[in-house]
């Protein structure tokens, strides 16, 4: 069996890291990794392949960088180059961005199956382009792994049931990932006081607004006068800043690391600020509260559990939830909301399915 792999960002990589350390288990299947090139500089995609033994793509189409119909027009075009050529029997896709929607396309006008892991997430803003990529996603897809039990009924909620695919809940790759790469875990060489706060912001319905930006920013500063915030910046956010020209003084602004990195300043902080879909689930796998800096979640359950609060860019609302953050109940963590529901992995679920649904 043949699975043509589509990625292109970083949070695709980070969850490519299990998937394909699964499918190497199997010698029956092989994977054909595509890299797009949507996300480029060496912090963003290639100390991703380094340090968590991801195998190196077979193609790399280097498109990146551009406005979003050209990127996923040029993506289109490429990735259905390499599908005619290696006839693929599954073409997998994660989660929502350019890459994935491109991949998607592809592979349904070429009629090749499509698995889409991450499947069913939704926010219900229509004006997030990530919302119309997993939609247009989910819709032609065969088999669609979903993360939750959310995710499931959102696709329900659709009908869903009602067209020629399959639904899997198959929990979430991304806690394999955390599980996994906890003990290979590398501090990072900046200067970390203790009680840290870890922040990432790079959300196109921030960074291209600039008063969200600005609130967002004044309330951070504030907050980093008690304590550190530490905050290592997406190359997104650090263009926009840099024309801004806004007042920071007290955070501390580092290059984006990797995800070993990551994952010791997950596991040590004290508290997590961020408008990143992936980090609200990482906070939680590493029992940390956190603040969302968005008006909407695909990840409800954490809301509902109360680890998680969403605050928009309201910098009242920031403010007391940083407050309040310091009286959270620990045992709330305690619940296992992304697994797959049974004693093994997601990615052992999903290639498992791949497998079954061969035919
Ligand atoms: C993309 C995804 C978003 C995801 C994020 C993960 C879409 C629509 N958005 O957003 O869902 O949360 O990745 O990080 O697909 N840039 C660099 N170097 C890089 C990568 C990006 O300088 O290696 C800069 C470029 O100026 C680029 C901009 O960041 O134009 C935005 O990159 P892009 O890939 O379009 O979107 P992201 O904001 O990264
Ligand atoms: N991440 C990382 N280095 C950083 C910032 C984030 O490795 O400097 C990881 C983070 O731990 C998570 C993933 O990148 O695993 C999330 O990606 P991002 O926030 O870019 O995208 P999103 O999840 O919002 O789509």
């Amino acid at each position: 069996m043949k699975i043509i792999t589509i990625l292109g960002a970083r949070p695709q990589f980070i969850k490519a890291g299990s998937i394909s350390r699964e499918i190497v288990k199997y010698k029956e299947i092989q994977e054909i990794i595509v890299h797009t090139g949507q996300h480029y500089d060496a912090n963003m995609s290639d100390i991703f392949f380094d340090e968590m033994k991801i195998p190196k793509p077979d193609y790399f189409l280097g498109i990146g960088g551009k406005s979003h119909g050209a990127m996923t027009g040029q993506m289109i075009e490429k990735i259905e180059e390499v599908v005619l050529k290696e006839k693929p029997d599954w073409i997998l896709v994660y989660g929502d961005t350019n890459s994935t929607l491109a991949g998607a396309i592809v592979a349904s006008k070429l009629h090749v199956k499509l698995a889409h892991i991450e499947a069913g997430l939704r926010s219900f803003n229509m004006n997030m382009p990530e919302e119309i990529n997993r939609i247009l996603t989910d819709r032609v897809s065969q088999i669609l792994f979903c993360p939750t039990d959310a995710a499931v009924e959102n696709l329900k909620n659709e009908g869903f049931d009602n067209f020629n695919c399959k639904i899997v809940k198959s929990g979430d790759v991304m806690q394999d990932g955390a599980i996994f790469y906890k003990e290979y875990a590398i501090k990072p060489k900046c200067k970390i006081e203790n009680d840290f706060i870890l922040c990432t912001i790079h959300r196109a319905e921030n960074t291209d607004d600039e008063s969200r930006l600005k609130n967002i920013f004044e309330a951070l500063e504030e907050i980093s006068k008690e304590k550190q915030i530490l905050l290592p910046l997406h190359p997104r956010t650090k263009k926009i800043l840099e024309n801004l020209k806004l007042n920071i003084q007290n955070l501390t602004l580092i290059e984006p690391v990797g995800y070993l990195e990551m994952v010791w300043l997950i596991n040590n902080c004290s508290l997590v600020m961020t408008d990143s879909g992936g980090l609200q689930k990482e906070a939680y796998f590493f029992r940390k509260k956190c603040i969302t800096l968005r008006d909407e979640t695909e990840w409800i359950e954490l809301v509902k559990l109360g680890v998680n609060t969403l605050v928009g860019d309201n910098k009242k609302k920031i403010l007391n939830a940083y407050e309040m953050s310091n009286i959270l109940n620990r045992d709330n963590f305690d619940l296992d909301l992304y697994g797959s529901g049974t004693i093994e992995s997601s990615s052992h679920v999903i290639i498992e399915s791949l497998k079954n649904n061969k035919g």
